[in-house]
């Protein structure tokens, strides 16, 4: 069996090459294009009338259908099947009220106006990902974009421009279709990782474009502004040590965990940064070669399909290109099986890193001396930092197996450090470990038995584990 895998990676390999030319090739090479646009278009109408294939192709985003673990069905995140921990985790932080799978790019602007996770402070950072008129505020409003007030001022704005949610303009340049980078803080990042991203090959640009958005970001102190923290490389604790380095900054959390205290740091899906450690991304594969594969028209010619979804659901010509010599159903059956692995380990990381939470409280509330409640937290910070990195990514694992199995172990490993660092400490002020142990047990219960999402987040909390803070830090 081990030799029989090894000869089909070897074969993969000796075939890399032909794969990169053969998957590499275009119908229509944009560099020709003169579309007659203006170069600040954002409207997708106005390419309707010159690209209506594709613009036909991007509204099939509309389409809601879901895969065993992806897809694109309107679902809250704290569901049985998916996290239903997260009300415990994301305790204190907006987060733990609404918190929904993503779905198609047409949906973006209706999402980001309906979650509970907008409140009246909410700023224009927000808008960044979300709308074709965002570059053009950027630019209009400077540095007042990133702290403007999202409701009153940004939302009208970008109404008045005639925006769309994920559009045409935030990857092609309207004049000529040639693709863009138009989110400002990506070419900062890249740069800083000494990448010139007006040098990219056309190949690299098939993934950036998706890397302005798909991406792990903060707000930076006193700006606010959208940051992509990358300096020390893609991998989460490389961007652990930049977090860790940023306190110096002012940077020191995105919320304190009502439960244990603990300052810390929200994952946002880094799809690029996950995908860039593993092994397509090595071979030169680009996020397009498998969401944009080709597709054919009732006319006969081919397309970059704009309908960015699961590629599960389109086997044949999002992998069957590269990966000839496999049957579809049998490179699917491995794919679940990559994503079901994954998943078991995530959902253990997550009970874990709950727990944690749990005992910190426990420690808080005994009057445990605070130095031993720091290194718990600390362990905690990193426990969940390392979990979330893979739990906010998107793919379920299949981006990077390896790297995300790596995470999840090492996230275990901080979790249960927390955990035995709280024990030793209860066990001497004469706490009992097998009622507390049952109260997390009752508690935990008590968020996943909740049927209204948004109020699973108050039976966290209860006599036995009180809040250490009652208030939820909105999202800035
Ligand atoms: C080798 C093929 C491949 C490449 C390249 C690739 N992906 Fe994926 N992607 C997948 C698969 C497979 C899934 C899992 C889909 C599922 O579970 O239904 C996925 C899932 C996703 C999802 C979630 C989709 C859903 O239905 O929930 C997003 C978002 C995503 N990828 C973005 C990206 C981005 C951004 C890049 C480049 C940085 C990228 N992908 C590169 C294969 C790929
Ligand atoms: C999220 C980024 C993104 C958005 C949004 C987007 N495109 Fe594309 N588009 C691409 C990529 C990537 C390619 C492939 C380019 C390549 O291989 O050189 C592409 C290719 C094209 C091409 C070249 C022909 C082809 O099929 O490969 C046309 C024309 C085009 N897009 C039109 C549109 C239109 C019209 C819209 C809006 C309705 C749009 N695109 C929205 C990323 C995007
Ligand atoms: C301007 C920001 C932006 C860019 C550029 C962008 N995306 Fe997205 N993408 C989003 C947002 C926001 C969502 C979630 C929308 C929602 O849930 O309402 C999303 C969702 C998705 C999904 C999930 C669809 C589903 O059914 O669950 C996939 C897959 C995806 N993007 C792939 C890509 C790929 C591939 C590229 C590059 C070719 C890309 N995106 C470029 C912002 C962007
Ligand atoms: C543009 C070419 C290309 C496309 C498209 C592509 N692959 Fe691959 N794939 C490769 C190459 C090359 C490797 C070998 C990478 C290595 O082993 O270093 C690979 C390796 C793999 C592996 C083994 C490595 C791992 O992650 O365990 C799996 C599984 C896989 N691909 C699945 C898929 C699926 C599923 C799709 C479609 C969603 C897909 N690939 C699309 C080129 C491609």
């Amino acid at each position: 069996m081990k030799n029989y895998k090894r000869i089909i990676i070897a074969f993969i390999i000796t075939l890399i090459p032909l794969f990169l030319v053969a998957c590499g090739e275009k119908e229509q090479d944009t560099k020709s294009l003169k579309t007659g646009l203006k170069p600040t278009e954002i409207n997708n109408e106005a390419f309707k009338k010159i690209f209506p294939l594709h613009y036909a192709s991007y509204l099939k985003n509309n389409e809601m259908e879901d895969t065993k673990y992806g897809g694109s069905k309107p679902r809250s995140k704290f569901s049985l099947d998916k996290e239903p921990l997260l009300p415990i985790l994301f305790n204190g932080y907006a987060f733990a009220t609404d918190y929904n799978e993503e779905r198609g790019h047409t949906y973006s602007l209706e999402d980001i106006t309906k979650t509970l996770r907008v409140s009246d402070k909410t700023t224009g950072s927000c808008m960044t990902c979300k709308s074709t008129a965002s570059p053009v505020l950027i630019q209009e409003m400077g540095d007042h974009f990133w702290k403007a007030n999202f409701r009153n001022e940004v939302l009208p704005k970008v109404d008045a421009k005639g925006h769309n949610s994920v559009g045409c303009s935030d990857c092609h340049d309207p004049v000529n279709m040639n693709l863009r980078i138009t989110r400002p803080m990506f070419i900062t990042a890249m740069k800083e990782r000494g990448i010139d991203v007006t040098k990219a090959s056309r190949n690299d640009m098939r993934s950036y474009v998706c890397g302005q958005c798909h991406v792990e970001y903060y707000f930076k102190a006193t700006t606010n502004k959208v940051t992509f923290p990358w300096k020390n490389g893609f991998k989460a604790e490389n961007m652990y040590q930049y977090y860790e380095d940023e306190k110096a900054n002012g940077f020191m959390k995105d919320f304190a965990h009502s439960l244990s205290g603990t300052p810390i740091l929200k994952g946002q899906h880094p799809d690029f940064e996950m995908f860039m450690e593993g092994p397509h991304a090595k071979a030169g594969v680009s996020c397009s070669d498998c969401h944009m594969e080709y597709e054919r028209e009732d006319n006969g010619k081919k397309i970059s399909s704009h309908f960015w979804t699961s590629p599960l659901k389109t086997m044949d010509t999002s992998c069957g290109t590269c990966h000839s010599s496999r049957d579809m159903d049998d490179l699917k059956t491995q794919v679940i099986g990559i994503q079901t692995t994954y998943k078991e380990a995530l959902d253990r990381a997550q009970d874990i890193s709950t727990d944690a939470h749990y005992y910190v409280n426990k420690m808080i509330t005994t009057g445990v001396d605070s130095t031993k409640v720091s290194s718990a937290q600390e362990q905690i910070r990193l426990g969940q930092w390392l979990w979330d990195f893979c739990a906010a990514e998107n793919s379920t694992g299949f981006h990077n197996a390896q790297g995300s199995m790596d995470n999840l172990m090492k996230s275990t490993n901080a979790s249960n450090k927390a955990i035995q660092i709280a024990t030793e400490e209860l066990v001497k002020k004469g706490v009992n470990i097998d009622t507390l142990k049952s109260e997390i047990e009752k508690a935990k219960a008590a968020v996943v038995g909740e049927k209204d999402t948004s109020k699973k987040h108050t039976f966290a909390t209860n006599d036995y584990f009180p809040a250490q803070k009652q208030v939820i830090t909105p999202i800035k």
